[in-house]
């Protein structure tokens, strides 16, 4: 099982959060998803499977959008920090629970195809009493937000993830 200092460590963001218990809770959400999937390590794990060997991993996607919603939110200076930070870190969580791995490539799971990871990570985000502020942000981050009206940390995630995906579609 993975511990909760690899995932600060694949994490270092965690550390930004001011509030420590939501700092705990988004490090527990990690782990819950690496543990419930069987996932030793997060490395190379791709941060999606609509674009053919993307560059980047789930780890370091989650960080880019995470760290250019910290900066802008820094610039605009109206938002709520720890709610921007968690967030971002939290985004993609259920993507462990969407993925398989079989034979040694990464596929959508059965659970994934039932279930898209905007869906399963704010369930697991309720699921861990984190606040549902953090859960919505979550649920809308992509198209299944559209149906809902996004608070603006959620406008600032949903942008910054189509930042970094259609950047990445380019190349
Ligand atoms: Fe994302």
């Amino acid at each position: 099982m993975v511990t909760m200092e690899y995932i600060k460590e694949t994490f270092p963001e965690i550390g930004l959060i001011e509030n420590k218990e939501l700092a705990e809770g988004v490090a527990t959400a990690w782990k819950r998803v690496m543990d419930q999937g069987g996932w030793e390590t997060l490395d190379g794990i791709p941060f999606t499977l609509l674009i053919d060997n993307p560059e980047a991993t789930l780890v370091q996607h989650t960080r880019m959008v995470t760290k250019m919603a910290i900066a802008v939110a820094k610039e605009r200076n109206d938002l709520d920090m720890d709610l921007v930070v968690s967030g971002g870190l939290l985004h993609d969580v259920g993507k462990l629970l969407e993925y398989d791995r079989v034979d040694g490539k990464v596929v959508k799971s059965e659970f994934g195809k039932l279930l898209r990871h905007p869906v399963s990570g704010a369930g697991l985000a309720l699921e861990l009493g984190l606040p549902a502020k953090l859960a919505h942000i979550i649920a809308a981050h992509s198209k299944e937000g559209e149906m809902v009206k996004r608070i603006p940390e959620a406008i600032l995630l949903n942008h910054c993830d189509f930042i970094d995906f259609e950047i990445a579609k380019t190349k």
